[in-house]
């Protein structure tokens, strides 16, 4: 018996040496849009520089036994101060474009009312720099750090003051970066900061709520509302060619067999398990089984208030880290039953991210098909990983690289089956502040001493920079 090939030399075979072209090439669409994402709160620090107003993060930092190690984004990873060399380790990578944050309280100190004339500069400063390295800038406008003024005026997003708030922020920054900026994210996972910020979740965000259902599922009302009236406020002072989407962290709704009946049940899931934001947003109406589910605790709304949550988008954008497993349900109600993860499904150091590299191919595939979506991104994917510098200074993230390779094989099936995925952006393009796991979990493909704030390559970096310049797996 025994192998063709020995397994040695099949190993040692380089690349060239490949038939060229296999039935299917490994290889991504010609225009795909490779990239890495941030947030202003996670690396930024400078939080009093140039008139910037305190946000819920800063505040919930500095309270006690609130984050792992008692860390805070006071100076995070200093990319206020050190943006051009951030820049430059964007363009090492090859990547053709960043997705980035802008911090409300810089531009609105008190999230209303009069605009800090120095707010906007930072980041008008971050985007020419990046379009003179040849990186196309995506802008999200919320990730999480809402104006601590907006929180003790009006209860935050408990309050619809709040959307409205964040449609004038929105109204002011869109002309003045959009000669620039051709694409932007309103709010980065609503359902993340929403439930563990306000309902209290196994982790728990700011503003460490925990509010009683009817108030908490009006929470995510006002959440979608403000994320709708950005939309319009956009499309008012943007521009013809300005693009504008959300980032959601789905519900990556992945059969458990491909089997037909698990893929419908799965499609079913997608748009039930994303009732609250997806389904609103993408179709104008919550689905029956949320608001029976809701019962009287349903979020009170007007008919006005869905269109408004419901105007057109250009693109979705996904942020994609664990699969769901879904099978057929005959006798349910739904007609599909989540089947839980067991005790020993692979993890990698963050204990509630899960390991299934489907969700890349489901989560776009199932989201196309259900809303008839023709633009997505994959806003966010990556992994936190025990990265160590080894005695020669490397990092040796071999198994951040297994999670790319596996993740994106699964990306590269869903494009090759034509679904409609623009582009990729890796979280994250350094290690920065994972909030409440505070400096403890490392997300970059970039490591940072976070003493002295040198940023080294890890292998994941490498292996990256192979992976955009062939635009194939590698
Ligand atoms: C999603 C969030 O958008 C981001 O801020 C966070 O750091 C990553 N997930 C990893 O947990």
């Amino acid at each position: 018996a025994g192998l063709a090939i020995p397994l040695g030399k099949a190993e040692a075979q380089p690349a060239s040496t490949r038939p060229a072209a296999l039935p299917n090439d490994r290889r991504f669409p010609a225009d795909f849009v490779w990239g890495t994402a941030t947030s202003a709160y996670q690396i930024e620090g400078a939080v009093s520089a140039e008139g910037r107003g305190p946000s819920i993060w800063d505040s919930y930092s500095h309270t006690p036994n609130k984050i792992r190690g008692g860390g805070n984004g006071d100076h995070a990873v200093d990319h206020f101060h050190r943006y051009k060399e951030d820049v430059q380790l964007i363009k090492a990578l090859g990547a053709k474009a960043y997705r980035f944050s802008i911090s409300w309280s810089r531009v609105f100190p008190t999230g209303v009312g009069t605009p800090n004339p120095q707010g906007l500069d930072f980041y008008n400063r971050l985007i020419d720099e990046l379009l003179a390295n040849g990186i196309e800038p995506f802008a999200t406008l919320y990730h999480w750090d809402l104006p601590q003024a907006l929180q003790d005026r009006v209860g935050g997003w408990a309050s619809s003051d709040t959307s409205k708030a964040f449609g004038d922020y929105a109204a002011y920054v869109a002309p003045r970066i959009t000669d620039r900026v051709k694409n932007i994210f309103t709010i980065n996972e609503c359902g993340t900061f929403v439930d563990f910020g306000y309902g209290r979740g196994p982790v728990e965000l700011a503003p460490g709520l925990k509010l009683p259902q009817p108030q908490l599922n009006q929470v995510r009302h006002h959440v979608a509302l403000g994320h709708g009236m950005a939309v319009q406020a956009i499309r008012a002072n943007g521009r013809a060619d300005t693009r504008v989407g959300v980032a959601e962290n789905v519900a990556s709704c992945v059969p458990a067999i491909e089997t037909p009946a698990n893929i419908r049940a799965a499609e079913i899931a997608t748009r039930e398990m994303n009732g609250g934001y997806m389904t609103v947003i993408l179709e104008g109406r919550y689905t029956d089984a949320f608001l029976a589910y809701a019962g009287k605790n349903a979020p009170s709304f007007t008919a006005e208030e869905l269109k408004t949550i419901s105007s057109p988008v250009d693109f979705v954008g996904l942020n994609v880290y664990m699969p769901q497993y879904y099978v057929v349900a005959s006798g349910d109600q739904h007609g599909f039953a989540l089947v839980p993860f067991p005790t020993s499904f692979p993890r990698m150091d963050s204990d509630w991210l899960r390991i299934g590299p489907e969700a890349l191919y489901w989560a776009p595939r199932n989201v196309a098909k259900v809303w008839s979506v023709k633009q997505i991104y994959i806003s966010e994917n990556g992994t936190s990983a025990a990265d160590r510098p080894a005695g020669d200074g490397k990092i040796h993230d071999l198994d951040r690289v297994m999670y790319l390779r596996n993740y994106l094989t699964h990306l590269q099936r869903a494009t090759s089956e034509g679904v409609p995925v623009g582009g990729y952006f890796h979280w994250s393009l350094m290690d920065n502040f994972e909030w409440s796991d505070g400096y403890d979990k490392r997300f970059g493909l970039y490591h940072v001493d976070f003493a002295t704030q040198k940023r080294t390559p890890k292998l994941s970096a490498e292996f990256y920079r192979s992976l955009i310049a062939a635009n194939a797996l590698v």
